[in-house]
């Protein structure tokens, strides 16, 4: 880029995206003045109710003796909190990347907004897990990868949609469930500072993709549409399962429950169980997932798209199309 390409920056007009920039200034927080980092954080707190971790609402889990249960989900906290502090540094880089590879104004200026956030939401996870004073479990190999071949990237619709539209509509989702289960203060309020971000976060993959899609002819919709919305029913029809299982097993022994590879099998079963009805809820549309209100706010689920890929008999995607929360311009 020179000097010259900057001269004359077009502003798309785009009035939403424009109007990310403003907010971004106008919903500002203080990282260290808006969050009362004096609450101390006990080392037995589990910081969210029991039932948030996965396997945790099972009966057998349940019955587990109170420190047990207090160990193992704060250990499920610690990991989700390091999967998260990395997952911002990671959007960090990939903004002040597209600050670089973008070359309309409003969407750089978004951009350089969002790294900033992330800086931010970094420092603050960083520090609660610093007070939490423990080592947390390392992140797994998937999520690395994932971020891996994400900080590769040097294509700004590649890294947009990945990061804005996919990875940010998919955490909103655990956002919500850690804010509905915090039970520490201090946990809590850094979520719900962090959630106001991060929906304009994704309300900018939404805005972009939205926009490069109703200009792109049918066929290259589709090509688009196949990869992600597979992508996006893989996730959202992924439950604990048995690999997950070992890592609770694990932590279980480690809070000194000897015999816990002796409760694996019944553990599973009862999940499989709450998974069923977790995926029968997901089918009845009562609650759209996030992804999958991102996927049709974008444009992928119109019915020339879902005919040509075959998934418009999808039950996950009929119940986001029936349910006027899934048509919701939130
Ligand atoms: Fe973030
Ligand atoms: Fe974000």
């Amino acid at each position: 880029m020179h000097t010259r390409d900057l001269l004359s920056m077009r502003n798309t007009g785009h009035p939403g995206i424009n109007s990310l920039f403003a907010k971004a200034h106008s919903a500002d927080w203080d990282f260290e003045h808006d969050v009362d980092w004096t609450v101390p954080v006990a080392p037995d707190d589990p910081l969210v109710a029991d039932g948030w971790g996965a396997f945790g609402k099972t009966p057998t889990f349940l019955a587990l003796p109170e420190p047990v249960r207090n160990h193992a989900t704060r250990r499920a906290v610690g990991r989700m909190l390091n999967i998260l502090q990395v997952g911002e540094s990671v959007a960090q880089n990939v903004c002040a990347k597209l600050v670089l590879l973008l070359h309309e104004e409003d969407y750089r200026n978004h951009a350089a907004a969002q790294a900033m956030d992330e800086a931010r939401h970094h420092l603050a996870y960083r520090r609660f897990i610093d007070r939490m004073n423990e080592r947390v479990e390392d992140i797994d190999p998937g999520t690395e990868m994932m971020f891996d071949a994400l900080l590769a990237s040097d294509d700004p619709l590649e890294i947009i949609a990945t990061e804005q539209f996919f990875l940010e509509s998919f955490a909103m989702s655990i956002f919500e469930s850690l804010r509905a289960d915090a039970k520490h203060p201090l946990l809590r309020r850094i979520i719900e500072l962090i959630t106001r971000d991060e929906s304009r976060h994704m309300g900018f993959g939404v805005l972009y993709l939205a926009e490069w899609l109703r200009r792109q002819p049918l066929d290259r919709r589709i090509a688009f549409a196949r990869p992600w919305l597979s992508q996006i029913l893989g996730s959202l029809l992924d439950r604990p399962g048995p690999i997950f299982l070992a890592r609770v097993i694990r932590r279980l022994r480690d809070a000194g429950v000897a015999d816990a590879e002796r409760l694996a099998p019944q553990m599973l079963r009862e999940q499989e169980e709450i998974n069923a009805a977790d995926i029968a809820e997901t089918v009845s549309g009562a609650k759209v997932p996030h992804l999958l209100k991102s996927a049709r706010r974008v444009g992928l689920l119109e019915p020339e798209i879902l005919e040509a890929l075959d998934f418009g008999r999808h039950p996950l995607i009929r119940a986001a199309l029936r349910s006027p929360e899934g048509a919701a311009a939130d």
